[in-house]
């Protein structure tokens, strides 16, 4: 989880969000280099005394600065590209998850179980607590084995909401009459926290969305027990 002073991104929990880093970094590093690139030639402009009274046209230099960032934006568009539909494929999900958005709260249901369904409201902080997380924690967690492919459902009762965990590279917007599809492997065990990232109203900062991540074995234990 994010904690204070955290201005990078959090730690990946899934493979893809593991690519996304990596993409992150390869873009970055890019950045940088034209940032410094362009700041020496803007530093030498200002101190240099080349004056070109009669320069009208100059076919060479127009050429070499049109085809260099060309080249440059087929380095970042590729690995986008790449990434962009890396993060769409869903090959034989174990279980499904639909998540539904709510002012202001989410609501859950594992359609592949009976009657497992339930709604996770935000919980009020408690100082005395050390396992509990100020704005973060809900009522009811998302159970969810991991190692395993599992698809969401997202969508929404009312207005728009964003479906968003940081940890594990997920964030999709919950529509009203409409279903969107996503998919997250978990890699380890552990919580997994995440915000709404749509402004839809009041408490938009009231509805965070906690992930249990546990093994396959406490999970059948945890469904079988489901009342
Ligand atoms: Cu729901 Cu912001």
């Amino acid at each position: 989880m994010a904690t204070w002073s955290n201005f990078n991104l959090q730690n990946s929990a899934s493979p893809l969000m593991e690519q996304i880093i990596f993409f992150h970094d390869h873009t970055l590093i890019i950045l940088i280099m034209i940032t410094i690139l362009i700041s020496y030639l803007m530093i030498n402009l200002f101190f240099n005394k080349y004056i070109n009274r009669f320069l009208l046209e100059g076919q060479m230099i127009e050429l070499i600065w049109t085809i260099i960032p060309t080249i440059t934006l087929i380095f970042i568009a590729l690995p986008s590209l790449r990434l962009l539909y890396l993060l769409d494929e869903l090959n034989n999900p174990l279980i499904t998850l639909k998540s539904i958005g709510h002012q202001w709260y989410w609501s859950y249901e594992y359609s592949d179980f009976n009657n497992v369904e339930f709604d996770s409201y935000m919980i009020q902080y408690d100082k005395s607590n050390l396992n509990n997380f100020r704005l973060l924690d809900v009522d009811n967690r998302i159970i969810l084995p991991m190692n395993n492919q599992i698809r969401i459902m997202v969508t929404a009762a009312d207005v728009i909401h964003s479906w968003t965990i940081p940890s594990l590279g997920v964030k999709i917007d919950a529509n009203p009459g409409r279903l969107n599809q996503t998919n997250l492997f978990i890699n380890r065990p552990g919580i997994f926290f995440g915000q709404c990232s749509e402004i839809c109203g009041a408490n938009h900062s009231f509805m965070p969305i906690l992930i249990e991540s546990i093994s396959i074995k406490n999970f059948i234990n945890w469904i079988n027990n489901y009342s």
